[in-house]
């Protein structure tokens, strides 16, 4: 028997991998997604609006959001017109609103540096606001063919695996190693039909075959070449040591009523917790909140709950009380029962002044 190619950890084999951009294109003509409705267009306004919608949130939930985001914003230069509360109003349930506010504010530099079109190469594309590295590598080589790499967190995954890559890409150093690992297995040839197919299927893979916890390695179109399958532990990849330090914060919410529905919401300052959106009056002890409220006020504590944010459990304390139409908080104002479901809110927000 011929022993197996000497590898050491983190070097793949180039021969052995030659095929691998092959592999991942041709998967992604028959097997990956090819109806998605920001596919079949070279239109890098919708292409990278796509982008950054799928950032931390599922194709299903960005859907419905897309579709009322282009009918409202068809082009670039609809959005750089837009208020920045018309964009969040929008956005409003997606999370990460700071994506809003730098989609927003690109969409105003593309207007005044490039004339309202995105430009066609990754590194001009990643000197804009919100476009980084894996960002811009999307559009650039969906949109316009450029042989450059992405890596977002499921990509990362498919070629840590594929490759064995075993360093732990808390260091940037190896994350950097693995960038370089990307960019050489890109496909060499046809590049203007071969990019967007094989920036697609890697994403495709991880997202349908190449699972976090249970991957499909048997319907992988690069099983054949995986170490970690070969391995027989595809999970020990990729590495990454670590952890997120989580924080915990208590936060009441006044839920202040007019006998007519209208409630009083404040602008969130541009930083920090849900920065720009409208929200009820937050305060961080229940007594701050009694202090605001008129005197023999009937007042009912609503069931607390947990809301979770990437770095953050918010343990919200919704606060209702009906007050004279004379009331008023330091900063906001009234909103009818109307108007307040077209503002930009946090979701849990928009979820108590449903209920
Ligand atoms: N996630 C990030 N980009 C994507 C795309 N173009 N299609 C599906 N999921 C994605």
């Amino acid at each position: 028997m011929r022993a197996p190619p000497a590898r050491r950890a983190g070097t793949p084999d180039a021969g052995e991998f030659a095929d691998f951009s092959a592999r991942v294109v041709r998967w992604q003509a028959s097997h990956g997604r090819n109806h998605l409705p920001w596919q079949n267009t070279r239109d890098a306004y919708r292409v990278w609006l796509s982008e950054v919608m799928l950032q931390q949130t599922q194709v299903a939930t960005v859907l419905g959001y897309y579709a009322r985001f282009l009918e409202r914003f068809p082009d670039v230069r609809a959005l750089a017109a837009a208020s920045e509360d018309d964009v969040f109003a929008l956005w409003s349930g997606l999370g990460y609103y700071s994506r809003a506010r730098n989609l927003h504010k690109c969409a105003q530099e593309v207007v005044e540096r490039f004339g309202g079109e995105l430009p066609c190469t990754a590194a001009e594309l990643e000197t804009l606001p919100g476009i980084g590295r894996s960002t811009a590598a999307a559009v650039a080589s969906l949109c316009f063919g450029e042989r450059i790499a992405i890596l977002d967190g499921n990509v990362k995954r498919v070629l840590a695996r594929a490759l064995g890559f075993g360093k732990d890409l808390a260091s940037s150093a190896n994350e950097r190693e693995l960038w370089d690992h990307a960019t050489a297995l890109l496909p060499t040839r046809d590049l203007h039909r071969a990019m967007p197919r094989y920036t697609q299927g890697l994403m495709d893979i991880g997202a349908t075959v190449c699972l976090p916890r249970n991957p499909s390695c048997l319907i992988c179109p690069v099983h054949s070449l995986c170490i970690g399958a070969r391995e027989g532990a595809p999970q020990n990849y990729p590495v990454k040591t670590r952890k997120l330090k989580r924080t915990a914060q208590s936060l009441w919410l006044l839920r202040a009523r007019r006998k007519d529905g209208a409630v009083w919401l404040q602008k969130r300052p541009a930083t920090g917790v849900w920065a720009g959106l409208y929200c009820l009056p937050v305060y961080e002890s229940r007594d701050e909140l009694d202090a605001c409220l008129p005197p023999r006020a009937r007042v009912r504590d609503a069931e607390p709950f947990v809301h979770v944010l990437t770095h953050k459990d918010l343990h919200l304390h919704p606060v209702e009380v009906d007050v004279p139409a004379s009331w008023r908080a330091t900063e906001g104002a009234w909103f009818a029962a109307d108007a307040w479901p077209a503002l930009g809110l946090p979701a849990p927000v928009r979820r108590l002044l449903a209920s």
